[in-house]
């Protein structure tokens, strides 16, 4: 299938990197030239990785990486089936992006937005055709992550959402169908946790290290929700907390204030080398 993805940061290499996998022929854009340059090294460090294990060759991450072409030039996606969107978290970005992609792509291509929480109806509502547009929240790592959310805005046609899942199952993903609502699903659930956790913390109800222990091995989490809270980041998640927040008005989405604290402080987690545990290169691993 002729595959596009638009952006080429965290998500989008993964995205297109996981199409490249499965045949599918991709065309990358961004509009920077170090975001594609940067996309091209991390696919190839990933490739590494993951064909290693597989007892693939060099010649195999060639023949995958060969599968895709970067461009700068978002014309160059206007013969594409499907477009994956992964441009930054902001709906006037996406918005303008949709618009493009309606004007220059086949009549009959679907059109998809990786966005974590923005309206999937809001952006399918800025093209013509509302009923080929989806969400398809994959998770971080893509080449990794199992899952895609698919998100059904007002207009998503039954036809679009079969064919997406059709698309998503074609490079091994398992999908789950959702309506267009505040985070979806998992983030829905997971945030509220996290923020549990902070609760406990700031009440001094345990240290940080037992409430991680707690979670790990009293539900087989693969890491604590204080530790995860570091590697999403302490920003995104007061940013999520306070979107819910307002898009709910539900209390139960109220911000910890610890997590307020160390924003403020400019403790941002993992990025930062300090949130809830430090990173020296040394201590990482007992974080996680
Ligand atoms: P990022 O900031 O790493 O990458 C965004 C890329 O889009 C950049 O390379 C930027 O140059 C490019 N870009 C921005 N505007 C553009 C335009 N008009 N045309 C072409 N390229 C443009 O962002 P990230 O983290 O990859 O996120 C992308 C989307 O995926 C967002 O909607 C985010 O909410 C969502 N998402 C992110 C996850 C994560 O863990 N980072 C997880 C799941 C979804």
């Amino acid at each position: 299938m002729k595959v596009g993805v638009i952006g080429a940061g965290t998500m989008g290499n993964g995205i297109a990197q996981v199409f490249a996998q499965h045949d599918h022929e991709v065309v990358l854009c961004d509009q920077s030239g170090e975001a594609l340059e940067r996309a091209k090294q991390t696919m190839e460090n990933s490739l590494k990785r993951i064909y290693g294990k597989q007892g693939k060759t060099d010649q195999d991450i060639a023949d995958t990486l060969a599968k895709i072409s970067f461009t700068l030039d978002i014309e160059t996606l206007s013969d594409r089936e499907f477009v994956v969107e992964a441009v930054a978290e902001k709906m006037e970005v996406k918005l303008e992006v949709f618009r493009k992609l309606d004007a220059i792509c086949p009549d009959e291509a679907l059109l998809a937005t990786n966005t974590s929480g923005l309206s999937v109806t809001e952006i399918a509502a800025s093209t013509g055709r509302p009923d080929k547009v989806v969400g398809t929240h994959f998770f971080n790592p893509p080449p990794i992550m199992k899952l895609v959310e698919v998100v059904t805005g007002e207009e998503t046609s039954e036809e679009t959402v079969k064919a997406v899942r059709e698309i998503c199952g074609s490079i091994g993903k398992e999908t789950i169908q959702t309506v267009d609502s505040p985070l979806f699903i998992v983030n829905r659930i997971l945030v509220p946790m996290v923020n549990e956790a902070m609760f406990v913390y700031q009440e001094g109800l345990a240290s940080k290290e037992d409430i991680d222990k707690a979670m790990k091995l009293g539900t087989s989490q693969p890491i604590g929700p204080l530790a995860l809270a570091d590697l999403i980041g302490l920003d995104t998640l007061l940013f999520v907390c306070e979107t819910l927040l307002e898009e709910t008005g539900d209390s139960k989405y109220r911000v910890p204030q610890i997590l307020r604290k160390k924003v403020r402080a400019g403790h941002l987690g993992r990025k930062t080398g300090r949130g809830f545990y430090e990173y020296e290169p040394a201590k990482e691993k007992q974080a996680s």
